[in-house]
C-alpha cells in the first residue's frame, strides 16, 4: 500500500479534491463506480498522474492505503452515502476512518457517526466549488478530535489559506457539526445571492440600466466594504456577453433558480431551533416563487405589473445591502449558537467566521471583521458588537429608505425587506406580544406574565378559569 489516503466518487467535486490532494504531495487512490472514468482520471492527471493510483475494486482501494486507512466520500449526499458505508464496511478495519466530503444532511452524519458503524466516521462540508475543491476550499469538519488530528495534515495543506496564511479547515465539533456549519453556509449563500438579485432588480427594472451599467456598480463595490466572491462574480455575470444573440448574458437567462435543498434544511431547521433567520428563510421562499414560472405569468396577466421606475443612487443601494448583510449574518450566527446549545457541540463562533473567509462562496472581506467583533464576545448577537452597531447605525436609513420606496413603486424585495423587519422586532423593547398572550389566554386560558409581577396569570374574561 502506498496511497496516503483514498477517495471514492470521480465526478466534479471528486476529481478536483483529488488533484488537489495529489498536488500538495499526497499519494491517492481513487475510484470510481464507471472504471473507464477512473482511467482516464489518471490519464488526464498530467503532472500530478504519478500520485494518482487508480483502482478498479473497492477491494483494491482499500488494499492501496496505506493503514490505518483514511477514504473520503464524495458521492450525492443520501442513499448514495448510506450504499457506499455498506459496501465498505466488509473490507475496512475497525481503525479506518471515512470521511463524508458531500453536502450531507446534518442528520444524516449524526446518526452515521452514532450509528455503530464499524469503522471511524467524519462528515466534512466541503465549500468552493470545483474551482475551490481544485485549488483551495474552505472545510468544515465534524467527528472526534482524533479522528480530525490524524486527517488534519492533508486537510489543511488542501485548503484555502486566509489573508493571514491562516488554512480555512476546522473541526467544528462532534458529529454533525462539520455539515451543519457547511448548511448554515448555503444558507447565507442564498440570502446573499438574493439580496445581490434584488438590488440587482432594482436597478434594471426601476433605474433602467442595462447589464453593463449594472456589471460597472458591482466591479465597483467590490473595491469597497462589500468586497466578496459573490459581488465579484456578480461583476462578471452582468459583463458577459451570449454567443448566440450576441445580448447580455443575464438577459437571455430563465429566471427560475435551482435548488438541492441546503438553502431549506437551513429555513426548516431554524423552525425547529425557534431561531430566527428572516433574511434566508425570504431567499429559500423567493427560489421557490421564481420556479413558479406559470403562475407568475397569470399574475401579471390579471394584478398587471406594477410601475417600477425608481431611482436610487448607487451609494444608497450599497448601504442598503451592507445593511441587508450583516443582518443576515447575525441572524446566521445566532442561529449556529442556539444549534451549540441545543445539540452540545460548543461551536466556535469566530472560528467558523475565520473558516469562511477564504475557499468558500460567501468568502467576503466582512468575515474579517466579523471573526473579530465574535472573539471579543461570542454571545453577543453581531449587531450589538460596536464596530457592525455603528455600520448598521449609518446603513439603515439607506435600506429602510430602498425597502420603503422600492417596495411602493412595486419591486419585490422579500430578503432586504425582512431584514429591515427584524432590525425593527429586535430594537422595540416594548412589541405587541402582549395581544398575543390577551388572546391565548382568552381562548385557551393558557396564562400570561403581568409586567408588574403580580401572580395573577389570567384575565378577567371569564373563560376557562
Ligand atoms: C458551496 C456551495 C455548494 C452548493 C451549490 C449549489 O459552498 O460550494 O454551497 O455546495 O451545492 O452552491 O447549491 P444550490 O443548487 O442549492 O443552489
Amino acid at each position: 500500500a502506498q496511497a496516503d489516503i483514498g477517495l471514492i466518487g470521480l465526478g466534479t467535486m471528486g476529481a478536483a479534491l483529488a488533484l488537489n490532494i495529489a498536488e500538495k504531495g499526497f499519494p491517492i487512490a481513487v475510484w470510481n463506480r464507471t472504471t473507464e472514468v477512473t482511467h482516464r482520471f489518471k490519464a488526464e492527471a498530467g503532472d500530478l498522474a504519478d500520485r494518482v493510483i487508480p483502482t478498479d475494486s473497492l477491494k483494491d482501494l482499500v488494499a492501496a492505503i496505506k493503514t490505518p486507512r483514511a477514504i473520503i466520500l464524495m458521492v450525492p449526499a443520501g442513499a448514495a452515502v448510506d450504499q457506499q458505508l455498506e459496501a465498505l464496511t466488509p473490507l475496512l478495519d475497525k481503525d479506518d476512518l471515512v470521511i463524508d466530503a458531500g453536502n450531507a444532511d446534518f442528520h444524516d452524519t449524526n446518526r452515521r457517526s452514532e450509528g455503530g458503524l464499524p469503522f471511524h466516521f467524519l462528515g466534512m462540508g466541503v465549500s468552493g466549488g470545483e474551482d475551490g475543491a481544485r485549488h483551495g476550499p474552505a472545510i468544515m469538519g465534524g467527528g472526534t478530535q482524533a479522528d480530525w488530528d490524524r486527517v488534519a495534515p492533508i486537510l489543511t495543506a488542501i485548503a484555502a489559506k486566509a489573508e493571514d496564511g491562516v488554512p480555512c479547515a476546522a473541526r467544528m465539533g462532534d458529529a454533525g457539526a462539520g455539515h451543519f456549519v457547511k448548511m448554515v453556509h448555503n444558507g447565507i449563500e442564498y440570502a446573499d445571492m438574493q439580496m445581490i438579485a434584488e438590488v440587482y432588480g432594482l436597478m434594471r427594472d426601476g433605474m433602467e440600466m442595462d447589464a453593463a451599467a449594472i456589471s460597472k456598480v458591482f466591479t465597483d463595490w467590490n473595491e469597497g466594504p462589500l468586497q466578496s466572491y459573490l459581488i465579484e462574480i456578480s461583476g462578471k455575470v452582468t459583463e458577459a456577453t451570449d454567443p448566440h444573440t450576441g445580448k447580455p448574458m443575464v438577459d437571455v437567462i430563465l429566471d427560475q433558480a435551482g435548488q438541492k435543498g441546503t438553502g431549506r434544511w437551513t429555513a426548516i431547521e431554524a423552525q425547529h431551533l425557534a431561531a430566527p433567520i428572516p433574511v434566508i428563510e425570504a431567499a429559500v421562499m423567493a427560489r421557490n416563487v421564481s420556479a413558479q414560472l406559470q403562475q407568475r405569468k397569470e399574475g401579471q396577466d390579471r394584478f398587471g405589473i406594477a410601475p417600477k421606475h425608481h431611482g436610487f443612487s448607487p451609494t444608497t443601494l450599497e448601504q442598503a445591502l451592507i445593511a441587508g448583510k450583516i443582518l443576515c449574518y447575525a441572524q446566521g450566527f445566532a442561529m449556529i449558537a442556539a444549534a451549540s446549545e441545543k445539540f452540545g457541540w460548543t461551536l466556535d463562533l469566530p472560528g467558523i467566521a475565520r473558516v469562511w473567509r477564504a475557499g468558500c462562496i460567501i468568502r467576503s472581506a466582512m468575515l474579517n471583521d466579523m471573526a473579530e467583533a465574535l472573539a471579543q464576545d461570542p454571545s453577543r448577537n453581531l449587531v450589538m458588537a460596536p464596530f457592525f452597531a455603528d455600520l448598521l447605525e449609518k446603513a439603515m436609513p439607506s435600506l429602510r429608505q430602498v425597502v420603503s420606496e422600492g417596495i411602493a413603486a412595486g419591486h419585490a424585495l422579500p430578503a432586504l425587506a425582512s431584514g429591515l423587519m427584524w432590525f425593527d422586532m429586535m430594537r422595540t423593547a416594548r412589541g405587541t406580544a402582549n395581544m398575543i398572550q390577551a388572546q391565548r389566554d382568552f381562548f385557551g386560558a393558557h396564562g400570561f406574565k403581568r409586567l408588574d409581577g403580580l401572580d395573577d396569570p389570567h384575565g378577567p374574561w371569564g373563560m376557562g378559569r
